[in-house]
């Protein structure tokens, strides 16, 4: 059944069937996704030149004279392929053309750009010659459009267009978007909610179908999307605009994103992206920096960040999927990327890597032995480590090469300490020959345990507040930026040490901007604005001064999402069958939520009454099979599991458990 009307929000209210979770929860308000595949504009932005408009049961009917033109407003981001039915009075030339814009700011007679240029018109608008003087048009596959809010009609002669919609195009073969398997919920913040739906929302546009990648090379004036994504579809992909490509630094933020919020089908898109970067690894074992059709793949690109990110974002693929088939059958390749790894960190007797790839996320410098990918491979190590000991204990094989791998990690460590940790400024450098105290080496240096104490984390989330303004942290590595992506493991890394007040102030801070912002979608997430908000971004650094190829909707700056149900509702994956429940409250007194893993659905919640945490009742929800660790936050006088006396941490076997707490602090 296509929908036709005017305005999609406004009938949600008449559909209360849900898959995933029970009907009509307060948590619904916050999704953005339309309710049907095929949307018309919510509204119509701006009007000029001699041009009416009226409705009829198909949406908005515009008559048109020529060099008139109609700006309309689908009221979120949506991507896709645009169609309409039209009468005109003369037949050929052309009739119409078509601008598509993200941002309000860039509402205009011609499209944001997918390839940089200073003056801002590469892309330009789609003309449109109708074949007849009345049918119906479809914008051709290969000018596919993955994001856009905005649509502005230029009508070059006297034309009359009705019944236009959008048919999204990213999550294929997904009939309701509104359906996720995973939610969040707090009625304490509205904002934070409205920062987890966009996050889950960015990802759902960056889930991509087959053929609608960029055409390299790039077409001019205009643009092709044609280009094949990878093995297999549906795909995690980077930005619903562009680049339109499989990036393995963006999944290792966006792949949880999927996972929590879309359950199997954020497993699929991510299983389908790192399919794509196994097909493509190289016989040394390193990953391609980038998926096909992009430049960094075709000048065969290669780097060590994203290396590491593939084998990191593996490891959360498979510790929520317990896909143990697929991952028996990559082990080889895995152990390859590994080993890939300890021999760089064999060099020398630090135990250290070099940086010699330093290509990375866009920032500047790097090289030496760079504190971020010293982290990364850590994380690397340590995770894949624990993957082959704890999926194959009996395998003797696998498990000596785990302790080999967490050996290296630990040498590692040491080193990093010794050679990078500056006390003065209570932060690691970037590499042991600059003063430069990076915020991606220190992010994920304090997410992935590089630090050696309590004291010292501590030291390090506090002095990480040096940078921020007052919408964000200005990145030391890349001048003049706020990286939502690198502040988004800044909120993980002082969730993951306990600073929830300063994690949450951050979120509300940067992300708030970047959902508040009136240069923004109002519904999804950019990928990087400069240091005043402005969407310059890179400005001086590969994006040519042109506001209009930024990003808006791109699936790494969407850390939140996964920051607010791992560490604040608390439930988190740790490792194989393996999960946490330990909340997070900073200055909450309630949230709940739950996601959909290849065990089972996990749900759980929390809420304190009487004040100053007097009385506490947490709830979870989880799978059999699976086992894990409760860590209530609150010291209690008395607490209870399920009506008995508890007060251990370890909980086997799934199903519903409820601990309650009373004189708690
Ligand atoms: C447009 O053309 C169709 C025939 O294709 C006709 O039914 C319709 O009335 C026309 N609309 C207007 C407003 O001229
Ligand atoms: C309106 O557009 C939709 C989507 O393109 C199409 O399926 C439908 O047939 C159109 N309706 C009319 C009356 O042309
Ligand atoms: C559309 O046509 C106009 C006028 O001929 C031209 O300037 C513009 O570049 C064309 N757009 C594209 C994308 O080719
Ligand atoms: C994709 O679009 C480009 C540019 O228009 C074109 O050259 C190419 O043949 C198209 N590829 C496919 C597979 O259609
Ligand atoms: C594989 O990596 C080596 C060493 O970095 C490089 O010289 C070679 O070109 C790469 N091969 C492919 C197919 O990318
Ligand atoms: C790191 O690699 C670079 C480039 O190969 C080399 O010049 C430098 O000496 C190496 N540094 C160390 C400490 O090994
Ligand atoms: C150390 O880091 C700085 C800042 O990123 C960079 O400019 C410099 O080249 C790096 N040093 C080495 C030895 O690579
Ligand atoms: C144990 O691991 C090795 C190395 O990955 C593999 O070749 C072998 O097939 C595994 N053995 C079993 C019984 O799975
Ligand atoms: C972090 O590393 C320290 C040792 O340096 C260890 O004591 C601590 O348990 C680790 N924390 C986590 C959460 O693994
Ligand atoms: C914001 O920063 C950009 C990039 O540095 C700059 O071009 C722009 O002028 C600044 N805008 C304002 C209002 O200061």
């Amino acid at each position: 059944m296509i929908f036709r009307y005017p305005c999609p929000i406004f009938f949600l209210s008449l559909f209360f069937v849900r898959r995933g979770w029970a009907s009509s929860q307060p948590w619904e308000q916050y999704v953005y996704s339309p309710k049907f595949r095929s949307v018309a504009p919510a509204s119509v932005k701006s009007i000029s030149g001699d041009a009416v408009i009226l409705s009829d049961e198909d949406g908005y009917v515009l008559s048109m004279n020529s060099g008139s033109q109609v700006s309309l407003d689908f009221g979120v981001e949506v991507g896709g392929l645009i169609s309409f039915s039209y009468n005109s009075t003369v037949s050929g030339g052309t009739q119409v053309s078509l601008a598509y814009a993200e941002s309000p700011s860039f509402v205009r007679s011609i499209s944001d750009d997918t390839g940089p240029l200073p003056n801002m018109d590469y892309d330009r608008a789609l003309n449109v010659t109708f074949a007849e003087r009345s049918g119906s048009y479809t914008v051709p596959r290969a000018n596919f459009r993955g994001g856009f809010r905005f649509l502005t009609i230029n009508a070059l002669q006297d034309v009359m267009l009705s019944n236009i919609t959008c048919e999204i195009g990213f999550l294929p073969a997904q009939g309701d978007l509104r359906d996720y398997q995973g939610y969040f919920y707090t009625p304490n913040d509205k904002l934070l909610n409205r920062i987890w739906y966009a996050g889950a929302y960015t990802v759902q546009t960056n889930i991509a179908p087959q053929n609608t990648g960029r055409f390299l090379p790039q077409v001019k004036p205009g643009w092709a999307y044609n280009a094949s994504l990878g093995v297999s579809t549906p795909i995690l992909i980077d930005g619903a605009k562009r680049d339109r490509a499989v990036w393995p630094g963006d999944i290792g933020m966006s792949g949880l994103t999927g996972f929590l919020a879309h359950g199997d089908i954020g497993l699929t898109a991510v299983r389908n992206a790192l399919d794509t970067l196994f097909y493509y690894q190289n016989s040394t074992g390193q990953f391609p920096f980038a998926g096909p059709d992009t430049a960094s793949f075709h000048s065969g690109s290669q780097s060590n960040t994203y290396h590491a990110w593939t084998l990191i974002s593996i490891y959360y693929y498979a510790i929520h999927s317990g896909d143990e088939a697929w991952l028996n059958s990559k082990w080889e390749n895995i152990k390859l990327a590994v080993d890939l790894i300890t021999a760089a960190l064999h060099g020398d007797d630090l135990g250290l890597h070099n940086q010699t790839q330093p290509n990375d996320w866009a920032r500047q410098g790097g090289g030496g032995y760079n504190s971020a990918l010293n982290a990364l491979d850590y994380q690397a190590l340590t995770s894949i480590a624990s993957l082959g000991a704890e999926v194959w204990p009996r395998n003797s094989t696998r498990t000596k090469q785990a302790s080999a791998w967490s050996a290296a990690a630990e040498r590692l460590k040491a080193s990093f300490n010794s050679i990078l940790w500056d006390s003065s400024s209570g932060l690691y450098r970037d590499n042991q020959t600059t003063s430069l105290h990076p915020q991606d080496g220190n992010a994920l240096a304090l997410l992935f345990n590089l630090t050696t104490s309590a004291a010292q984390a501590s030291s390090l989330s506090r002095s990480l507040l040096r940078n921020w303004n007052s919408i964000g942290p200005i990145t030391p590595e890349l001048p003049d930026t706020i990286s939502p992506f690198i502040s988004g493991l800044e909120v993980l890394a002082h969730l993951t040490v306990g600073e929830a007040s300063r994690a949450l102030e951050l979120v509300r801070r940067t992300w708030g901007y970047l959902l508040d912002s009136p240069l923004m979608t109002g519904s999804t997430l950019a990928e990087g604005i400069t240091a005043n908000g402005s969407l310059y971004y890179r400005s001086t650094a590969g994006y040519a001064y042109d506001a209009s190829y930024t990003s808006l909707s791109h699936g790494w700056s969407s850390a939140p999402t996964s920051g607010l149900t791992n560490k604040v509702l608390g439930l988190e994956m740790t490792g194989w069958k393996t999960w946490r429940f330990a909340p997070l409250a900073g200055d909450l007194s309630e949230a709940r939520g739950g996601f959909r893993t290849g065990f089972g659905k996990f749900d759980g919640g929390w809420k304190i009454t009487n004040g100053k945490a007097t009385s506490v009742e947490a709830w979870i929800d989880i799978p059999q099979a699976t086992s894990g660790e409760v860590v209530l936050p609150w010291k209690c006088t008395s607490a209870t599991m399920n009506g008995r006396a508890w007060s251990g941490t370890k909980v086997t076997g799934g199903g519903r458990k409820t601990f309650v707490g009373h004189g708690c602090m």
